[in-house]
């Protein structure tokens, strides 16, 4: 059984929904799943004030229990372009991993949110992708074989490069149905390649 790591970061809670649906998929698909998050690095006082969701039931993840995994999918808000700070700062602590190529062969997948439509959720997603194949990861995306991909009967977040969802300028959308169907089938698709890979 593949052990499918859902790491995330998300301020206002949308890209936490998101990430559930993500587990969903990798547990139908017979993942092992563990859904943990990056530490805050915002000051407390600050992140209170600007009203940060910062009861959220997943456990901090370690940089050391990484290469414990089979696959990891990254999730966190777009932040002008490209992740955020939180994600960053945790990834930057993997060089020693990096150097012992702790992450080479294994599955590698993203998503993603924006407050705008066209806020950068590919640019997050590509940029992020860049930096996974430096550690040696697998991508996996979300490919036009997931149906909801190709809607224009709604808004909709989603791309080949990952799920998105899209949450308005104050936070006041959640992921749609079809934003979560493709969180689900990223989430699946993501098992059931890192089960091939381990064959
Ligand atoms: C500093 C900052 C930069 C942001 N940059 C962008 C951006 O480039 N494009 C965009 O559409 N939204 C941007 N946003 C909005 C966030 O992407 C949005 O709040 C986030 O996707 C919500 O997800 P969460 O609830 O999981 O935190 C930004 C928000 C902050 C605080």
């Amino acid at each position: 059984m593949a052990k499918i790591l859902i790491l995330y970061y998300s301020t206002y809670g949308h890209i936490e929904a998101m990430a559930e649906a993500v587990a969903d998929g990798a547990r139908a698909a017979g993942g092992e799943v563990s859904i943990k998050r990056v530490p805050e690095t915002v000051p407390e006082e600050i992140a209170r004030g600007a009203y940060f969701k910062l009861e959220q039931v997943a456990p901090i993840c370690t940089v050391a229990e990484l290469p414990e995994y089979d696959a990891i999918i990254f999730g966190f808000p777009t932040r002008y372009g490209r992740l955020p700070a939180q994600m960053a700062a945790f990834l930057d602590q993997t060089g020693p991993l990096w150097m012992r190529n702790a992450f080479v062969g294994k599955v590698g997948s993203v998503f993603t949110a924006t407050a705008t439509q066209h806020g950068g959720q590919e640019t997050t997603l590509i940029s992020t992708v860049a930096s996974l194949m430096h550690l040696g990861m697998v991508i996996v995306g979300l490919p036009y074989s997931f149906q909801g991909q190709a809607t224009i009967e709604e808004m909709s977040g989603g791309s080949p490069y990952g799920a998105t969802t899209i949450t308005g300028g104050q936070g006041q959308r959640m992921p749609s149905e079809t934003e979560l169907a493709g969180a689900r089938f990223q989430g699946e698709l993501v098992a059931q390649t890192a089960a091939k890979l381990m064959v």
